[in-house]
């Protein structure tokens, strides 16, 4: 069987893919508050266009798949969807990052169809803040979808925190109790300055350092995944665990294993890279797409630039985080 392998010996076995840049919320780190620019629907990818990529990426050792927006839930269909990719052969795990928003109303169907767990962004608990930095959504929704989701077994459930100064500092300590008695992982992406929204986040950088420092007891654990990007902690005796993801000072882009296909159907190497690949275009012909991702993968960078202070262009929402 041929590997994807590039040039540093990194294996590639997750793909991740943004089904949609559109998005039912509108975080300010996210979302510039004019709106965006809105892709028709004939310039993403069909589902017949993502099924055939990923029954490629099958074929050359990719096992796992995560879906992404945009919110992917807006997508109409995503249930069918993550029924065809279940089916693949090779593909062996299927998660989706989602805002919760939808959750409630498809967990149970998303489950059935395949989907084995969802990670759910949450910045804050307290439903005025929240609908602040959402600008309106609803914090019921989300918590409505998570006990969905906890009942479905979409599990175990990660919830993702973006750490924002003199916003959710605060509340750090009451995000970390969620795991005393949940199996949660909760997860502290620190900030980055990305795309049309660098103004507002600029200023708004928090360390993760701050996370060890308002909570004491929390104690480092062993990774499961080497992979992953976050470095895992637990306060003994709790159900969960806390996790840190540090883009900006990350150590692992040694063991990167992922890649991402955008909506519009382009391959990026690397999340904090401006380069893309289209692979739309091979879209129909199986065997020069074959051809065409064994040749991209070796421009694989080896690690990102972003501890240099450099910007990228494109924002959170058309690449899927
Ligand atoms: N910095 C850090 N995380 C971000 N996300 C979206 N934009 C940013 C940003 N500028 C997060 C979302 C979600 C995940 C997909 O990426 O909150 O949890
Ligand atoms: Fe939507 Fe996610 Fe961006 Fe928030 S972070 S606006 S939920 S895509």
């Amino acid at each position: 069987m041929k590997i994807l392998k590039d040039n540093f010996n990194r294996k590639i076995e997750y793909l991740r893919i943004s089904v949609t840049n559109r998005c039912n919320s509108r975080c300010k780190y996210c979302m510039p508050p004019e709106g965006i620019k809105l892709k028709s629907h004939d310039e993403i990818l069909s589902f017949e266009e993502i099924t055939n990529i990923v029954s490629v990426f099958a074929k050359l050792g990719v096992k796992k798949i995560r879906l992404t927006g945009g919110e992917p839930l807006v997508r109409r269909g995503i249930v069918d969807l993550v029924k065809k990719i279940s089916d693949i052969e090779g593909i062996n795990e299927i998660t989706l990052t989602t805002n919760g928003l939808l959750l409630k109303k498809y967990a149970t169907k998303l489950k059935e169809a395949g989907l084995d767990r969802v990670n759910i962004s949450i910045d804050s608990l307290d439903k005025e803040k929240y609908s602040l930095i959402t600008c309106g959504s609803s914090l019921k929704d989300v918590f409505e979808g998570i006990e969905e989701a906890k009942k479905v077994g979409l599990e175990p459930i990660k919830l993702n925190t973006v750490l924002v100064k003199d916003f959710n500092d605060n509340e750090i300590e009451d995000l970390v109790n969620l795991t005393r008695d949940n199996n949660y992982d909760i997860r502290f992406i620190e900030l980055m300055t990305i795309g049309d929204t660098s103004n507002w986040s600029k200023d708004r950088y928090l360390s993760n350092e701050t996370v060890l420092k308002k909570i004491k007891d929390l104690k480092p654990v062993i990774k499961k995944d080497k992979s992953s990007p976050a470095d895992y902690y637990q306060i003994p005796g709790y159900k969960g665990r806390v996790g840190l993801i540090n883009p900006i000072s990350c150590g692992f882009c040694d063991n990167c294993n992922r890649v991402r296909l955008t909506s519009n159907g382009s391959l990026k190497l690397c999340l904090h890279s401006d380069e893309e690949y289209d692979l739309r275009k091979y879209a129909y012909d199986k065997i020069k797409l074959e051809e065409k991702i064994l040749e991209i993968i070796k421009e694989k960078p080896k690690e990102h630039k972003l501890n240099e202070g450099v910007v990228i262009k494109k924002n959170m929402f058309q690449i899927g985080g």
